[in-house]
């Protein structure tokens, strides 16, 4: 494969409906390539990051996950809803308190924002995840809603990050744009009503954060070997909970705790996503959990022909080149194909 390096610029998104590994595969980059700057984009706390990094499992909701390198500079666009107690305590648990910025438009979550979203047709119909997203949104729609520059708990991490994210652009640092949630869990190209309460693709990261369309060069968009959806709404290929288990694709949600429903991995919505996010390469995750013999493997030719098959069965179909493939949770089991 010919040598693929990662650009100035690269907006990471998830190509199914989350889940899909982002948090691993952004640590994974950010070790790599030693990622300067990273920008948190997507809806907020909603979102649930699993990173292993050196024997530690860390399970992120608001920071970025490229915090495993430590000399990346983390940020949080103004497009994105702040919960300032989850946000304070992760903080603390990663130990970033000198390289983390929020920006002062970033709108809070409240309590009574929690509340609404644990009660009603966004309970008990979306079956959301209860985190107050969509109020928090909703309101900041009415514009009555609190911003990041109100709240004396964040005084000292207020920055402007759309000019911090240009400047290192401008400046020909690596940087990458964090998307979070999933292309069919976008309100405007996923399966409304069960989506999430904004746009989730590759162009509303790059808005969250206030990086205009010229400027993000990459799109890398991840997807599992197999599909899952957690909450209500349309699952196309859905297997039973027992087949699930027979076929080791049970998982629980890291922010909710529910089980997560599972699928085979389908290549029209892979299609689909790819032209969405207008992906110009692909990571599939998980490829040890659908070819256990896959576990570890650092280099594409460790990998079992039929698991090669499968990866060169997705690329036919999706055209663009499968760069990254998870062989297991911890940030560097992955083969990289970009160095191949
Ligand atoms: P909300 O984003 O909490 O409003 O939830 C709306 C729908 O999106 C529900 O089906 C949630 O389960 C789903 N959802 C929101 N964020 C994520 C995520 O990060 N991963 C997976 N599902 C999510
Ligand atoms: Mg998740």
């Amino acid at each position: 494969m010919e040598e693929k390096k990662l650009m100035p610029c690269t907006v990471v998104v998830c190509g199914f409906f989350g889940d899909t590994g982002k948090g691993k595969i952004i640590s994974y980059l950010a070790l790599k390539d030693k990622i300067a700057v990273t920008a948190r984009a997507g809806v907020g706390p909603n979102a649930g990051h699993t990173v292993v990094y050196k024997g530690v499992e860390y399970k992120l909701r608001m920071l970025p996950s490229a915090f495993v390198y430590d000399k990346c500079r983390l940020l949080i666009g103004p497009g994105v809803l702040v919960n300032p107690q989850i946000l304070l305590k992760e903080i603390e648990i990663t130990k970033s308190k000198e390289r983390i910025w929020v920006d002062p438009q970033c709108a809070i979550i409240e309590q009574r924002h929690i509340d609404a979203d644990k009660k009603g047709d966004l309970a008990d119909k979306i079956r959301t995840t209860g985190t107050g997203t969509g109020p928090c949104n909703a309101e900041r729609a009415l514009r009555t809603v609190k911003l990041a520059r109100d709240i004396p708990e964040l005084k000292g991490f207020l920055i402007d990050v759309p000019l911090e994210v240009n400047k290192a652009i401008d400046d020909g640092k690596n940087v990458l744009i964090e998307g979070t949630q999933g292309t069919y869990l976008s309100l405007f190209h996923g399966t409304y009503p069960y989506c999430t309460s904004k746009d989730v693709t590759a162009s509303a990261a790059c808005s969250d954060v206030g990086v205009g369309p010229t400027k993000a060069n990459d799109v890398l968009i991840v997807f599992k070997a197999f599909t899952t959806r957690v909450g209500a709404g349309p699952l196309p290929g859905e297997v039973s909970e027992e087949e699930a288990e027979k076929r080791g694709w049970v998982e629980v949600g890291t922010v909710t705790g529910r089980r997560r429903r599972a699928a085979p991995f389908n290549y029209d919505l892979a299609k689909r996503a790819v032209m969405l996010n207008g992906a110009t390469q692909a990571a599939i995750t998980k490829m040890d959990i659908l070819f256990p013999e896959c576990k570890g493997a650092k280099t594409y030719k460790e990998l079992p022909q039929k698991a090669r098959a499968f990866i060169e069965k997705v690329e036919k179909e999706i055209k663009i080149p499968v760069t990254l493939i998870g062989t297991g949770p911890d940030a560097l089991e992955v083969v990289d194909r970009r160095k191949e």
